[in-house]
């Protein structure tokens, strides 16, 4: 059952996300001493394309914000919260990280933010409430789906983006990560209508957030 004071750190963190307060507790990644890397000897298109590419990413990571958290209100502790919390850090990180190379790149949040997030809080809290198995079964999937999600990214950012893609390269190697402790817990495989209403709901928001 929640309580006054978990409805008001749970609102205390979604401020924190949603504001861009969010500090890394690890540095961002960097690719060496790669004059590219800060994304000044970018062309303005190549800065803008990457930028909004960051925006897409940093949405993606205010929904696994709110879906993490959704999902630790919704669960009942042990093994599966420890996975979960450490999980929750790291993508507290990329969070972090995502908002300052979309300020180094010049460009700007999505607006839309508020939306996802509080769509995202709200599945994550169904899917903590239908039991464990499932609930690491949808987290699963998610990290599925970013990692192909993230895959895309790199493939479309400019060969000469190194700062960019150091960035990607790290998140997607630690969504990996996620998605095999979710397994290793025992995540239960989602049925292909689920997977599918999910690829779908990423597409409107990737798509959406690419220009807002
Ligand atoms: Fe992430
Ligand atoms: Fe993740």
């Amino acid at each position: 059952m929640l309580n006054i004071d978990t409805v008001l750190i749970e609102f205390d963190k979604a401020l924190r996300t949603l504001s861009g307060a969010a500090r890394a507790t690890r540095a961002m990644p960097r690719a060496g001493d790669d004059p590219s890397s800060s994304g000044a000897s970018l062309t303005a298109e190549e800065r803008r394309h990457a930028a909004a590419l960051m925006r897409v990413n940093h949405c993606g990571e205010v929904c696994a914000q709110a879906l993490y958290q959704g999902q630790a209100l919704a669960s009942s502790g042990g093994n599966v919260r420890a996975a979960l919390d450490k999980a929750a850090r790291e993508e507290a990180d990329h969070l972090a990280w995502s908002g300052e190379r979309i300020r180094e790149l010049g460009g700007r949040a999505s607006v839309l933010n508020p939306l996802w997030y509080a769509g995202s809080l709200a599945l994550g809290y169904a899917a903590g409430r239908l039991g464990e198995r499932w609930s690491l079964g949808f987290l699963a999937e998610t990290e599925r789906q970013v990692e192909r999600h993230l895959q895309g990214h790199l493939e479309r950012l400019s060969p000469r983006d190194a700062g960019t893609r150091a960035i990607i390269e790290t998140m997607q190697r630690e969504e990996a990560g996620h998605r095999r402790t979710a397994e290793s817990l025992g995540a239960r495989e989602l049925p292909e209508l689920v997977k599918g209403a999910m690829r779908r709901a990423a597409r409107l928001m990737t798509t959406a957030s690419y220009w807002i």
